[in-house]
């Protein structure tokens, strides 16, 4: 029996508008960017790939329930911003379950309450059957007819990860609601047709019904299930793909484990072109969730003649550190290895899978970045390699920064080095070994610290670095703990000599609490900047960048340095008068992401105009910190370092983004995706702020949050610097360097050879502006 369900969508509710809104409005943004001025040869110049998949093409992208990341899992506008967002050809796929009365829906639970408010509808609704072996409670949707499911019941994010604003607006899909709305492919994935059989609903009856028109792609975990629709799908031009699921489990036609059919690929032949498996049959993690050698499931597949779709991608799930977080880099170990391709992704996140296809395999590391914007770092590659250590300064180099930086933090007895903070404990194994030397400095941090100034630089070398993992208080989110105390501590000199014999074009060196050191403590910061600067006789770009407009004045006699003031509170705006005297003592500002974009409940929410206000003054943006974790990027950059960058590169237009992880930022930068004057297929759009939230009812969006206040020209000055006092207790071992408390004249004899910093390139276009 089939039932006519082409009416049933969203007239109980508003989501069809919104929905349509939204929709009509992603298209703009994307036709927008595509069809601006264009560089005719751009596209012709992208040479062709050769890609190591079976047919030799590009491997596909297979949005499982379109957009789940975000939306609910098949809703139409999950569907909608799927295709919308990622590149041409995308394949929509739906997970058939099927109500009393044969009608099917696009759900990938079995049980109704995964996904939708049934439970709230029917509190009494709870059954239990035997699914496959095993045994279920839950609201099951045979249980139901198409008529109660589609007036009655929409659908909820299923992952608590994930945005549940949308929750309750969208209604349950039906498959040939999908059908119509004429996806570039579609794919239907069939998993219960023994259970559905066993209750007298066949999928294969249905999809007769269907004439299987409109289904490029069937998969089921069941054999017996593809051999009886082999002659309609031939017939049709559907491909039948296998589906491999936890190698322990049984496979319900045949009843072996799934680890067992895996070693006749050539059996599958007979029945499928081509076969799912979980990602980890390809990549699996050892025990410490590092990379495991590739087993050889795909070329083996490849040679029995069939595809290999791997399945389980979202950038929201916990992978392996070799990925250093990033999404874009897992697709990558995929398609890119030198040694194999898979033939296409089953992902949550589709706009990611078709980012690192389209945009990133077969990136060549030495091609130039596009635009002027500089990757600069934060304490090195401080996403790898513990902060400021020569392994974190190492990585930086080898992925391409331009610019390396160095915290400036002085020990008791005078030597500058690099750190992340004055505060040992965040970076170093310090709280283990010399916890009694903890103190409070209120002037510094409010909770108590183990504070270089307190310690010889021979004390703080019998100490070991520690990667410093931001994100660790959520569970996890450690960052790679192999490497944990890796490295060495760098000098600041020794740092400058390193930087001077690498491909960088300059290094930022980053100055703290100069007052409370030269007043309290008797150390001279600057100065040791300075005498370490002017003995390096490094050429190359050096910015100086301190929170203190004073500090900032004592480097204006050297004119080629870069000042930049760091503004370490959120801003909402940036008035004349304070860009006035912003310009009196630096070139560039540090600025949060969070001046630029608010933020609310994980979504962007507005924009300022702090990056516009400060060009118009000359004054260069860098934004900081970013990082790679999904935990530290708003849905709306679609959980994807990467999203976030373009948003804050091409969208904000800001010169310079502050990262520890430059990998993900010159990866980027090198894409031809990034350059939205390319007449490109696929670009990698800038997140339009309040465009995501819009689609959620009025009620459910988070509340507005008031604006940050405005940076006034008060706060940017400071007081003049203190001299820096002679305090004889400083010594207690260790030597003296020289320079370092030397007071007064400006590095005078300084030569170095910097060009001003170029001012922003990369222009807005209508998108970035929208
Ligand atoms: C729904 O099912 C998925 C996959 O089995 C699971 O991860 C998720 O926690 C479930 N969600 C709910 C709300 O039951
Ligand atoms: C849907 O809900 C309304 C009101 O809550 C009820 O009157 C109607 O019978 C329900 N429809 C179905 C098909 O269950
Ligand atoms: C993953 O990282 C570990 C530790 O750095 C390394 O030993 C291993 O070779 C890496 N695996 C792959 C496949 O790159
Ligand atoms: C900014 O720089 C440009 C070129 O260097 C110059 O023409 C312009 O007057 C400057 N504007 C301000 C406000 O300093
Ligand atoms: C500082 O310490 C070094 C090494 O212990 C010593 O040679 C030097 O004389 C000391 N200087 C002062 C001013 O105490
Ligand atoms: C500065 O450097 C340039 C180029 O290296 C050199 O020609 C010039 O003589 C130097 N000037 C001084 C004052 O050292």
């Amino acid at each position: 029996m089939l039932i006519n369900v082409s009416h049933n969508s969203y007239n109980n509710t508003h989501a069809g508008s919104m929905m349509l809104r939204f929709f009509i409005l992603f298209s703009l943004l994307v036709h927008a960017c595509v069809a601006a001025p264009k560089t005719p040869a751009a596209a012709r110049a992208v040479p062709a790939k050769k890609w190591l998949t079976l047919s030799g093409k590009e491997p596909g992208v297979v949005a499982r329930g379109g957009f789940s990341g975000l939306f609910p899992e098949s809703s139409a506008t999950a569907n909608d911003l799927a295709i919308s967002a990622s590149s041409p050809g995308l394949t929509l796929l739906c997970s058939l379950q099927m109500t009393k009365d044969g009608a099917g829906i696009c759900l990938s639970d079995i049980r109704l309450d995964n996904a939708t408010t049934i439970s709230t509808l029917f509190p009494k609704g709870q059954k239990t059957y035997k699914v496959n072996g095993q045994t279920l409670n839950g609201w099951f949707a045979l249980d139901y007819s198409a008529d109660t499911i589609f007036s009655n019941v929409s659908l909820v994010q299923n992952i608590y990860s994930r945005p549940s604003i949308f929750d309750g607006q969208m209604a349950i899909a039906a498959v040939e609601e999908v059908l119509e709305s004429k996806p570039p492919k579609f794919w239907l994935s069939v998993q219960y047709d023994a259970f559905y059989m066993e209750h007298k609903l066949s999928p294969a009856e249905y999809l007769r019904s269907l004439r299987f028109r409109g289904i490029n792609i069937i998969s089921s975990p069941e054999i017996g299930f593809l051999k009886s629709i082999g002659k309609d799908a031939r017939k049709a031009k559907t491909k039948l793909i296998f589906e491999f699921k936890d190698p322990e489990a049984n496979e319900p036609t045949t009843n072996k484990k799934y680890s067992e059919i895996l070693l006749n690929l050539a059996a599958i032949k007979s029945f499928a072109t081509g076969i799912i498996v979980p990602k980890d049959y390809i990549w699996s993690l050892d025990s410490a969730k590092y990379l495991k050698p590739a087993s050889t499931i795909v070329t083996d597949a490849h040679k029995a003649g069939l595809e290999v779709y791997a399945s389980g991608f979202a950038n929201d799930l916990s992978t392996s550190y070799n990925y250093s977080y990033d999404p874009s880099a897992e697709y990558l170990q995929f398609v890119d290895n030198g040694q194999f391709s898979v033939d296409g992704f089953i992902t949550d996140f589709p706009p990611t899978a078709s980012q690192a296809i389209t945009c990133f395999a077969h990136q060549k590391r030495n091609l130039p970045k596009i635009g002027s914007t500089l990757v600069i770092t934060h304490n090195g590659a401080s996403g790898d390699y513990p902060g400021c250590t020569d392994m974190a300064y190492q990585k930086a180099v080898d992925d391409g920064a331009d610019v390396i930086d160095c915290s400036v933090q002085m020990s008791k007895d005078g030597m500058a080095f690099c750190l992340a903070s004055a505060d040992l404990i965040p970076t170093t194994t310090a709280a283990t070994t010399l916890m009694s030397r903890a103190t409070t400095v209120p002037e510094i941090q409010s909770k108590n610290g183990i504070f270089s100034f307190d310690l010889t630089w021979t004390e703080i070398q019998s100490l070991k670095p520690q990667i410093q993992s931001p994100f660790s208080t959520s569970g996890g989110f450690q960052r790679n703990p192999a490497n944990k105390n890796a490295g060495k501590f760098m000098t600041l000199a020794d740092f400058l000599k390193f930087s001077k014999a690498k491909t960088v074009t300059g290094v930022l060196i980053n100055i703290q609490n100069a007052a409370y050191l030269a007043s309290k403590k008797g150390l001279g910061i600057v100065d040791a900047v300075k005498s370490a600067l002017t003995n390096s006789k490094l050429d190359k770009k050096v910015l100086i960048q301190s929170d203190d407009s004073s500090v900032l004045d004592s480097f204006k006699a050297v004119p080629k340095y870069t000042r930049v003031l760091s503004i370490d509170k959120e801003i909402g705006d940036a008035p004349k008068p304070t860009i006035e005297e912003i310009k009196k003592h630096a070139d560039a500002v540090n600025i949060l992401r969070s001046s630029l974009v608010t933020i609310s409940q994980s979504f962007a929410t507005g924009k300022t105009k702090v990056v516009e206000e400060m060009h118009k003054g000359n004054i260069s943006v860098y934004v900081s910190v970013m990082r790679n974790e999904y935990l530290s990027i708003t849905f709306d950059y679609f959980s994807d370092p990467t999203v976030e960058l373009a948003t804050f590169i091409a969208g904000n237009g800001v010169d310079g983004v502050i990262t520890e992880f430059p990998a993900t930022a010159t990866r980027y930068l090198r894409s031809p995706c990034s350059d939205l004057n390319r007449d490109l297929p696929f670009a990698i759009l800038p997140a339009d702020a309040g465009t995501l939230i819009s689609v959620a009812a009025k009620e459910a969006q988070p509340p507005a949050s008031a604006p940050n206040p405005p940076l006034d020209a008060k706060d940017v000055i400071d007081p003049p610097l203190p001299p820096v006092a002679n305090l004889a207790t400083n010594n207690a071992s260790g030597g003296s360097p020289p320079g370092s408390r030397r007071s007064g004249s400006i590095a005078t004899t300084a030569n170095l050879s910097l060009s001003f910093m170029a001012m922003l390139a990369l222009r807005l276009l209508l998108c970035a502006a929208a």
